[in-house]
């Protein structure tokens, strides 16, 4: 893997999928070996292009390529806080400007990446096939069944959600620990991790925020639902992304 040649970058995060990020001062280095590399530069032109439409999170700052080593994506630092690391104090009002940034992220027009249901379904499929779900991402009831069973579940319910699809430029990977938070106004700063970036149907994000501020913040998401304007969320599909989503890691 492609370390920043430098003694000045920290190691910050190691990632699910073989990637090592870095920090010095306002700059972030994601970094992978030879096999990440069409991923990393796909989360490039994604950071690329979410930064031309104006929309708050990282930019751009290069991008460095070797042969055999990897490459290294180096992005501007997102002011503020992680949502994961917010004060319960803070939860109410953060979850509402999370709602409302991600309605004006799914209003985005002219996305040129799609994600469609069938491509992550493929994923999944082949998680399942090779073995490779982590079970760290299932909740305990799933853990009864076999990853097999999960995915069936997922076929299932796939007919149902093709016929409500709803499609939007969505995040992805929309976690709190991908969005950023300014401690004082607790608005939103940016969104960060943008590898999954790209047109899906809305519940894929709605679905992973919501379980996490539930698991995470132990929080009732409906101010985050208002805020995003669905009084009635589709629990269905609530509960399909958010099976569908742990099988496609691995
Ligand atoms: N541009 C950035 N601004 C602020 N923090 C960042 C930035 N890029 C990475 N980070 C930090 O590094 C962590 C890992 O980076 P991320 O792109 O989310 O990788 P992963 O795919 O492993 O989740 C993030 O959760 C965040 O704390
Ligand atoms: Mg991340």
């Amino acid at each position: 893997m492609l370390p920043p040649r430098s003694d000045e970058w920290t190691l910050v995060d190691v990632g699910e999928s073989d990637t090592r990020v870095y920090r010095r001062g306002d700059v972030f280095a994601k970094c992978c070996d030879r096999s990440g590399v069409a991923e990393l530069a796909a989360e490039r032109t994604r950071v690329e292009w979410l930064t031309g439409t104006g929309f708050p999170g990282a930019t751009v700052v290069d991008w460095l390529e070797a042969q055999s080593d990897g490459a290294c994506l180096l992005t501007s630092a997102v002011p503020g806080v992680p949502g994961d690391a917010l004060p319960p104090s803070a939860h109410g009002a953060a979850m509402q400007s999370l709602g409302s940034v991600l309605r004006e992220l799914h209003a985005l027009t002219d996305c040129p990446f799609e994600r469609p249901l069938a491509a992550v379904i493929a994923t999944a499929a082949d998680v399942v096939r090779r073995d490779a779900v982590n079970p760290d991402f299932l909740t305990d009831e799933w853990r009864l069944l076999k990853p097999s069973e999960l995915l069936d579940q997922v076929v299932a319910e796939r007919p149902y959600v093709e016929s409500v699809l709803e499609p939007v430029v969505c995040h992805g990977d929309a976690c709190l620990p991908n969005v950023f938070f300014d401690p004082r106004t607790l608005k939103v700063t940016g969104l960060i991790d943008l590898g999954r970036l790209g047109i899906a149907d809305r519940y894929t994000d709605l679905a992973l925020t919501a379980i996490q501020l539930h698991d995470e913040w132990s929080a009732d998401p409906a101010p985050f639902f208002a805020a995003y304007g669905l009084s009635e969320p589709d629990s269905r599909r609530l509960e399909f992304f958010r099976l569908l989503d742990p099988l496609t890691w691995g």
